[in-house]
């Protein structure tokens, strides 16, 4: 087939749609709105799966840790869906007969993976990393929200920049002790209700409080702050947190 337009044409064209969204952009405050709507975000939604699987069954009753079954995320940068293996260490005793877990089964036997849908999904040129979120004191729940009381998996946070640079400006807001990392009902103040005082623990701290010199971290053991304010500078300094100049550098995310 001919060319329709002459190739010398190409570069205009491309200024042209290279320029679209900025045209859009300037358009103004009706798409910057539907930008933000849940329908282009997706907060809110719950993509159908081929297993109806409960969080709130699992974690919020059962108290299943999250790394039993996303065994990835404090040690690589993206987070993974259980394998089939891991349903059947339970499901070859518990609800064996069960017609909802048929496609459970038949995976297992088949030797072929459920297709989960995934429910978060950043786009490819942003750079996303859990394992350093993890180890920096981020809990699940920051990013997640409340799975122990989630039937079906629903998307909580819109994943749009601003919201990972509202964070990036000001983490200690939300920085909590290592140990709690999983937790979903973990407050600074309520932390151990049983334990009184509150105090360091060595699950708080890296490679268990054990200091490169092989010492012992000084603060466990002593008590520690329980209003977010305070726990969250302690942590920030403690987990060696960066400044929110280099954390909101465009190259941290766009590589
Ligand atoms: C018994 C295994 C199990 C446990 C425990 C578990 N999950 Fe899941 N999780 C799954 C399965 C299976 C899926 C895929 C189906 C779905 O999206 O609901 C999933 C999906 C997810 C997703 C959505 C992934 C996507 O598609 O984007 C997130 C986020 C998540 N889990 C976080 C957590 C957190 C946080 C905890 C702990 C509070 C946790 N899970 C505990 C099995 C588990
Ligand atoms: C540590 C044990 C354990 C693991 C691992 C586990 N389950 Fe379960 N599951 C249970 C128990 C116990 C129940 C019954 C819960 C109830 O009745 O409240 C259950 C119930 C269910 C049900 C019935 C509906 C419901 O939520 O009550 C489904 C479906 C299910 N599990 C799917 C899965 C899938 C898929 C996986 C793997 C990603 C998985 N389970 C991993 C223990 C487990
Ligand atoms: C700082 C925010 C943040 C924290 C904290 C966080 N996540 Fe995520 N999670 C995300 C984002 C963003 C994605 C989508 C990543 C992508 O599309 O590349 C995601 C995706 C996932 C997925 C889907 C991965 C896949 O390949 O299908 C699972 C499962 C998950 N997270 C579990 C967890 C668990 C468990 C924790 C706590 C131990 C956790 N996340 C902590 C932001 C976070
Ligand atoms: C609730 C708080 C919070 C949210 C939300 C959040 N982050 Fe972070 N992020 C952090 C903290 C804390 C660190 C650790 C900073 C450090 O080590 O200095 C971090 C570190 C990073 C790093 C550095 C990784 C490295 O290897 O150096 C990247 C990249 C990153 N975040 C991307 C994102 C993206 C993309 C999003 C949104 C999808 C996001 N973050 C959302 C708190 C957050
Ligand atoms: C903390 C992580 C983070 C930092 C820092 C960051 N971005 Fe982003 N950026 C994202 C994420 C996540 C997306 C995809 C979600 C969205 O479209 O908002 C994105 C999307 C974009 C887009 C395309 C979508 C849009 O907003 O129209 C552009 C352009 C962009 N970023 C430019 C920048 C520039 C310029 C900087 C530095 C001033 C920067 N980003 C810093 C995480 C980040």
């Amino acid at each position: 087939m001919p060319q329709i337009f002459p190739k010398a044409l190409n570069p205009i064209a491309r200024v042209i749609v290279l320029s679209l969204p900025i045209i859009a952009a300037s358009t103004g405050v009706g798409l910057a709105a539907f930008y933000r709507s849940s329908y282009a975000t997706g907060v809110g939604e719950t993509p159908p799966q081929p297993v109806a699987f409960s969080h709130a069954h699992h974690v919020g009753q059962l108290g299943i840790d999250c790394r039993y079954c996303h065994t990835s995320v404090e040690i690589s940068g993206s987070a993974n869906v259980p394998p089939t293996k891991t349903c059947m260490n339970c499901h070859q005793q518990i609800w064996q007969g069960a017609d909802l877990l048929e496609p459970v089964r038949a995976s297992y036997k088949n030797n072929t993976p459920i297709e989960w849908n995934r429910v978060y999904n950043l786009p490819h040129y942003a750079y996303f990393n859990h394992s350093i979120h993890v180890a920096k004191g981020v809990g699940c729940v920051s990013c997640h929200g409340q799975l122990d009381q989630q039937n079906l998996t629903t998307q909580h946070s819109t994943l749009l920049m601003e919201w990972c640079i509202k964070c990036h400006r000001e983490p200690e807001k939300n920085l909590r002790p290592r140990s709690e990392i999983t937790s979903m009902t973990y407050s600074p103040a309520t932390l151990g209700a049983d334990q009184k005082p509150l105090t360091w623990k060595k699950s708080d701290f890296a490679n268990f409080g054990k200091l490169p010199d092989g010492k012992e971290n000084p603060l466990i053991g002593q008590p520690r702050p329980t209003t977010q304010k305070e726990l969250g500078l302690l942590l920030k300094e403690e987990y060696k947190v960066r400044d929110n100049v280099t954390l909101t550098n465009c190259s941290m995310c766009h590589r």
